[in-house]
C-alpha cells in the first residue's frame, strides 16, 4: 500500500514542507516548498538564528498549508510527519519540531525526529529511488563534509571521514566575502569559476594522500592560502583575477572531495555512491564526480539542484524509509538536538 509523508525542514534559514509518496521501494515527491530567509542575513554575512527562527515561526503554516494544497491533499491523506531535529540551529529546529508535533498530535499520526544531514542523502531516493545496500555517501553542505558507510541506509549507517575544520561550503562562503561576493557566495563562484583558469593559481589540497585521514578533509589550509594570494595581489595594487581564483578553487576543493568519494566506494566494495547537500549543487564537482565514478564503474546518484540545497522532499523522504522499514516512530516528548551525532538517522 502507498503511504505519504509530510516533511518539514527548519534547520537554517529555509522553512520547507513536502509531501511524499512511497510503495515498496519507489518514490515520487507530490509536492516541495521553500521559504527562505536568506534575503535577511545576507547583508550580515552569515545566517542570524534569531532572524531566522523568527522567519521560521512566520512562513511555518503558510509552507505547510502550500505542500498539502499543491499535492491537492488534506492532513488527513497523510500518514506520517517527519522533521528535521538536528543538526542545526538550536531556536531554528525547535520552530519546525514543535510545528510538525503539534501537527502529529492534532491529526494523530505518527511522529519522525529525523537527521538533517542523513536527509541530503536520502534526497536522492526522489529521483533513484532507494538506496541499494553497501552505498558509500558524501554529504558537503555548508555546515558538513562528511563520507558515510551506507551498509543498510538507513539503519545501518557509519561516518568513514568528517572534515577536521571547515566545512567545503564554509570555506567557498568564506573566501567569496574576501572578495566582496555576496553571502552565500558557493553558487556565484560556481559561475564565476566556468570563465577561469582552473590552474592559474596554486590552491592546497588539505589531507590529499594521508594513510592516516584517508576519508577525512580539512578546509582552512584552503582558506588560508587562498586569503593570502589576494592579500598579496592586492598588496600589489594588482586587479584581482577573481574568475581564476573560482576556478583554481573549485579545481582543488573539487579534486579532493570526487577523489575520495570515489576511493572510499573503492574500499567498501559499493557499486553505487550518493551525494548530497548544498554544496553538491557545484557544477565542477557534479563534473569531477561523474568522470571519476564512471572511470570506476560506480553509479552516481546525485539529484537535481532543488533537492540538493535544504528541503523538505529529504525529509519526507528519509521519512519513508522509516516507515516501510518497520522503524518505530520517535516519541512527541523527543528532544531537539543541534549536534545530532551522524550515525543515526532517527531519534
Ligand atoms: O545544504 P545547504 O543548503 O545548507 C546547509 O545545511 O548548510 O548548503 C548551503 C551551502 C552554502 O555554503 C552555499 O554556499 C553552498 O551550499 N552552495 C554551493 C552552491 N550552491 C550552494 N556551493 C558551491 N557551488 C554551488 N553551486
Ligand atoms: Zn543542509
Amino acid at each position: 500500500m502507498a503511504v505519504k509523508i509530510l516533511g518539514i525542514e527548519s534547520s537554517c534559514d529555509e522553512t520547507a514542507a513536502a509531501i511524499c509518496e512511497a510503495q515498496g521501494g519507489k518514490r515520487a515527491v507530490l509536492s516541495n516548498i521553500v521559504a527562505s530567509s536568506m534575503d535577511f542575513h545576507a547583508r550580515f554575512g552569515g545566517v542570524i538564528p534569531e532572524i531566522a527562527s523568527r522567519a521560521h515561526l512566520e512562513a511555518f503554516a503558510p509552507v505547510v498549508k502550500r505542500a498539502l494544497s499543491s499535492a491537492s491533499l488534506t492532513l488527513s491523506d497523510i500518514d506520517a510527519v517527519a522533521v528535521s531535529a538536528g543538526p542545526g540551529l538550536a531556536g531554528c529546529l525547535a520552530v519546525g519540531a514543535s510545528g510538525a508535533k503539534g501537527i502529529a498530535l492534532g491529526a494523530k499520526k505518527p511522529f519522525f525526529a529525523l537527521n538533517h544531514v542523513i536527509a541530503h542523502l536520502a534526497a536522492s531516493e526522489g529521483e533513484f529511488g532507494q538506496i541499494p545496500e553497501n552505498s558509500a555517501g558524501l554529504v558537503v553542505s555548508g555546515g558538513h563534509t562528511t563520507l558515510f558507510r551506507l551498509e543498510k541506509f538507513p539503519s545501518r549507517i557509519s561516518v568513514a571521514g568528517s572534515t577536521l575544520d571547515d566545512a567545503a561550503g564554509e570555506c567557498f562562503d568564506k573566501i567569496g566575502r574576501l572578495m566582496g561576493l555576496p553571502y552565500p557566495a558557493g553558487a556565484a563562484i560556481d559561475e564565476l569559476a566556468k570563465k577561469g583558469d582552473p590552474f592559474a593559481i596554486r590552491v592546497p589540497q588539505g589531507l590529499r594522500g594521508r594513510r592516516d585521514h584517508l576519508f577525512d578533509f580539512s578546509f582552512s589550509g584552503v582558506k588560508t592560502s587562498v586569503a593570502r594570494t589576494i592579500e598579496e595581489m592586492r598588496e600589489e595594487n594588482m586587479p584581482l583575477p577573481v574568475e581564476d581564483i573560482c576556478a583554481s578553487l573549485a579545481e582543488s576543493v573539487g579534486e579532493v572531495l570526487s577523489r575520495k568519494a570515489i576511493e572510499a566506494c573503492r574500499v567498501f566494495g559499493s557499486r553505487v555512491l550518493v551525494v548530497g547537500g548544498g554544496f553538491s549543487a557545484n557544477s565542477q564537482l557534479r563534473g569531477k564526480l561523474k568522470a571519476k565514478a564512471e572511470e570506476a564503474g560506480v553509479e552516481l546518484r546525485i539529484p537535481s539542484l532543488p533537492l540538493c540545497t535544504d528541503n523538505g522532499a529529504m525529509v519526507s523522504l528519509l521519512g519513508a524509509d522509516l516507515l516501510e522499514g518497520g522503524i518505530s516512530p520517535s516519541s512527541l516528548g523527543a528532544p531537539i538536538d543541534s549536534s545530532m551525532s551522524l550515525d543515526i538517522a532517527s531519534l
